[in-house]
């Protein structure tokens, strides 16, 4: 056994975790545990390797071990390990805004620091309100979110979420007043696209039914992820989010692009709405932001949005919103280190050189039994399973854990497989990726 790995612990002393999203009894009962990682690897607790095929949760975006950041961290722990950012800076704080100014689609160059997507997702809902109000038009407070949308896990998030499970048990505790667009999946019209679909635009136009509904000035915005991940995979049909963007701006509705797992490369481009040339008017990030190293999110926000909360009198607070560790230094001494790893390696355009054979790659799985449908979009893929009669999301669950075993780790939703590898992927590992899962669902029933 590799002497740096720590040993297995006993079943006993895995029960004090209460571990997130996960089946802790199943879980506790076999566990999978990770003790070392390096470049596109894992190393398991007992000294197995395995390929990294999700960025650890899309966030390892640059490959894991990466001692550019570890060191940038270790030396601002040493020089300052704390500052507030209430009232008071530090200047790396700023700094790293104006590096994500710089890269930011056009007039996004506000930001907002938080520590995680669903605080991302909270501030940017609670920014569209401050906004409205400050010009105004405080009677725009409902939210438009979408069916199997993901948006993180506060009561804010889950309220514009479309993923029953996350919300079914606190219906009357959510943020009222929401309503939904109808998802953009369907196999029906769209299985085994390569690329986006061209089916499902004019899905956009149910915002205008919404709209006729409650009525423009009650609407405060629209929040959709331009890919969505957690949900198994969902892609906009072509010109999908060109028709959102256009029904906000004819109502004046603010459109939010949730980034989380699109930004910082994932696609081909710094951000989502580069590679689709739609520009929203808050965008919400995190993980690769750091490259997973050091929890922190940022939003986005038009410049007219900030501008718009400036007024009154200078001494006054504009927004009554803020966390002990926004820009926290030690998380932006990692994320300043992260931005310079993916311009000098050229990673935030490295899937766009990527995606072509990445797709065929994933693409090759079509065929296999069970396999129902596949999704690719820059470095993402997915291949949805046919569920096992009365037993949604057991297949998938077993070619996970399979996978898993063979030395390859993908994420499972239901029966839906999905990958994202750290950008810094090999052909011959994309390669090894996508045979392991074609070996695997091969033996899995
Ligand atoms: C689109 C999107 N928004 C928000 C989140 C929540 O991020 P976090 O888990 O960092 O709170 C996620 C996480 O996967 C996400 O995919």
């Amino acid at each position: 056994m590799n002497a740096e790995l720590k040993p297995d612990p006993s079943r006993e002393n895995l029960d004090a975790f209460w571990m997130p999203f996960t089946a802790n009894r199943q879980f506790k009962a076999n566990p999978r545990l990770l003790a070392r990682a390096e470049g596109m690897y894992y190393w398991t607790a007992d000294g197995r390797q395995v390929l990294d095929g999700v960025a650890g949760l899309w966030c390892v975006n640059a490959g894991h071990g990466r001692r550019e950041i570890s060191a940038a961290v270790a030396g601002q722990l040493d020089t300052m390990e704390f500052a507030p950012t209430f009232q008071m800076g530090h200047p790396i704080a700023f700094e790293l805004a104006n590096r994500l100014a710089s890269l930011a689609p056009p007039g996004l160059d506000r930001i907002f620091f938080t520590n995680s997507g669903s605080e991302s997702v909270d501030t940017a809902l609670k920014i569209a309100i401050a906004y409205h109000r400050a010009r105004g038009a405080g009677q725009r407070t409902r939210f438009i979110g979408r069916e199997k949308g993901y948006h993180g896990v506060g009561f804010g998030g889950i309220s514009v979420g479309g993923m029953v499970n996350n919300r079914k048990i606190y219906g009357s505790s959510m943020l009222p007043g929401v309503d939904h667009l109808p998802h953009t999946l369907d196999l029906g019209h769209n299985a085994f696209s390569r690329g986006l679909p061209h089916w499902g635009m004019h899905l956009a136009n149910d915002l205008e039914r919404l709209i006729a509904l409650h009525d423009a000035s009650t609407i405060a915005a629209v929040i959709v992820e331009p890919i969505s991940g957690s949900a198994g995979v969902v892609l906009p049909p072509v010109g999908y989010l060109k028709r959102l963007r256009e029904i906000c701006d004819k109502h004046d509705i603010l459109l939010i692009f949730d980034e989380v797992i699109t930004g910082f490369g994932r696609i081909g481009k710094a951000f989502a709405s580069q590679v689709f040339d739609v520009t929203p008017d808050i965008m919400t990030t995190a993980k690769g932001l750091t490259n997973g190293s050091i929890p922190m999110g940022a939003v986005f926000s038009q410049r007219k949005i900030y501008d718009a909360m400036m007024q009154g009198p200078e001494n006054a607070i504009e927004l009554f919103h803020g966390y002990t560790y926004s820009a926290h230094p030690a998380a932006c001494a990692a994320a300043l280190a992260t931005l310079d790893i993916y311009r000098n390696e050229g990673l935030l355009t490295r899937a766009a050189t990527l995606s072509a054979a990445w797709e065929d790659a994933v693409h090759s799985l079509r065929g296999l039994a069970h396999v129902i449908d596949i999704r690719n979009f820059g470095l993402i893929g997915a291949v949805e399973l046919e569920p096992r009669a009365g037993k949604p999301g057991a297949r998938g669950y077993d070619v996970f854990v399979k996978c898993f075993e063979r030395g390859v780790m993908v994420r499972q939703t239901g029966d839906v497989i999905a990958m994202s590898p750290p950008l810094i992927i090999e052909p011959a590992q994309i390669a090894h990726l996508v045979e392991t899962l074609a070996a695997v669902i091969r033996d899995t029933g």
